[in-house]
C-alpha cells in the first residue's frame, strides 16, 4: 500500500560523471529505503548499460525502450489504433516490464530513447512512468554518466537531485554543469552533493567545491569502502551489503537532503 505518511512520492535521481559511484550510491540509498517494509521503492536503471540491475541482484528481460521500439515498429507497419488503446497497451506493458521483489520494483529504461517524430511515443511514455511513480513513496533513478540525460523525459519530474563527484576536480566540473543544465530542465525541490570514496577526511578540505555554495547542497563524503569494490568486482547484489561506514554515511546525506525514511 502507498505509504500516505510520506507526503508524495519521493522522486529522487543520481547524476554525475562517469564512474564516480552513482550506480553504488543508488543501490545502497535502495537498501536503506527498502528496510522499511512499509516502503514501496521504485528503482528506475536510467543507464543503457543497466549496471543497477546487477548492483540489484535483479535479471532484464525486457526494458521500457524494448515496448517503445515495439509501439513504433507497429506504428510503421501501419497497424493504426486509436490513442486509448495505445495507451492501454502501454500501461500493461509498463506493468509486464516491472520485476517486483517483495516492498522494491524495478524498471529499466534501456537505450536512449530517438529523437523527432516519435515524440508522441516519448510523451506518452513519460506520463505513463509518472503515473507508475503514484504507486510509490520513493523512486530512485540511476542516471546516466554525463550531462545528456538530464534534459531527457526521465528526469524532468525529479523532486530530489543527488550530485555524485569522486575528488576530482573532472568530477566537480560535471556536477558544475549539471547542476546549471538542471536548474532549467528539471522541476526539483532540491538538490545536493555527495562526494564519494573519500580516502582521508583532509581530502575534502583540499577541494574546490564548485563556486556556487549558496545553491549547491554539501551533503556529505562517503568513504572509500573495500567491500563496495569487491562485491561490484564479483557482480553480487549490495542489497546484502553487510552494514558499514558507507551505507551510514549514504543515509545521512539521503536525511540531510530532506528525506523521510
Ligand atoms: N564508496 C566506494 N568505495 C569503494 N569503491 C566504490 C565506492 N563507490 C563506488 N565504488 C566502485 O567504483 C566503481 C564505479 O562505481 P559505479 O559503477 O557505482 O559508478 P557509476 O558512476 O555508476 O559508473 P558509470 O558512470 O560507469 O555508470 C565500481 O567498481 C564501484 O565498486
Ligand atoms: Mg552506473
Amino acid at each position: 500500500m502507498h505509504n500516505r505518511e510520506k507526503d508524495g512520492t519521493k522522486i529522487i535521481a543520481l547524476c554525475g560523471k562517469g564512474g564516480v559511484g552513482k550506480t553504488s550510491i543508488s543501490a545502497v540509498i535502495v537498501k536503506i529505503l527498502t528496510r522499511n517494509p512499509k516502503n514501496r521503492v521504485l528503482a528506475i536503471d536510467a543507464d543503457p548499460a543497466v549496471g543497477l540491475a546487477t548492483a540489484l541482484g535483479i535479471d532484464v528481460t525486457k526494458t521500457v525502450d524494448d515496448i517503445r521500439n515495439d509501439l513504433i515498429r507497429r506504428v510503421e507497419a501501419g497497424k493504426s489504433e486509436d490513442k486509448a488503446n495505445v495507451v492501454a497497451r502501454l500501461d500493461y506493458e509498463m506493468f509486464s516490464a516491472l520485476v517486483e521483489k517483495e516492498n522494491l520494483a524495478f524498471l529499466a529504461i534501456g537505450r536512449p530513447e530517438k529523437e523527432g517524430c516519435y515524440c508522441q511515443v516519448n510523451h506518452i511514455l513519460k506520463d505513463i512512468i509518472a503515473s507508475l511513480a503514484d504507486n510509490f513513496d520513493y523512486v530512485v533513478i540511476d542516471g546516466e554518466a554525463g550531462v545528456e540525460q538530464v534534459n531527457r523525459r526521465v528526469m524532468e519530474n525529479v523532486s530530489h537531485l543527488i550530485l555524485v563527484s569522486d575528488a576530482s576536480v573532472k568530477g566537480l566540473n560535471v556536477v558544475k554543469t549539471i547542476q546549471d543544465i538542471s536548474k532549467t530542465a528539471i522541476q526539483y525541490e532540491k538538490s545536493g552533493l555527495i562526494l564519494n570514496r573519500i580516502r582521508e577526511e583532509e581530502e575534502t578540505e583540499r577541494l574546490s567545491i564548485p563556486s556556487t555554495p549558496s545553491t549547491l547542497h554539501f551533503l556529505g563524503c562517503i568513504p572509500e569502502d573495500g567491500q563496495i569494490r569487491r562485491y561490484d568486482m564479483e557482480g553480487r547484489n549490495l542489497l546484502e551489503l553487510p552494514d558499514c561506514m558507507a551505507i551510514q554515511a549514504t543515509r545521512n546525506c539521503v536525511v540531510r537532503l530532506g528525506i523521510p525514511i
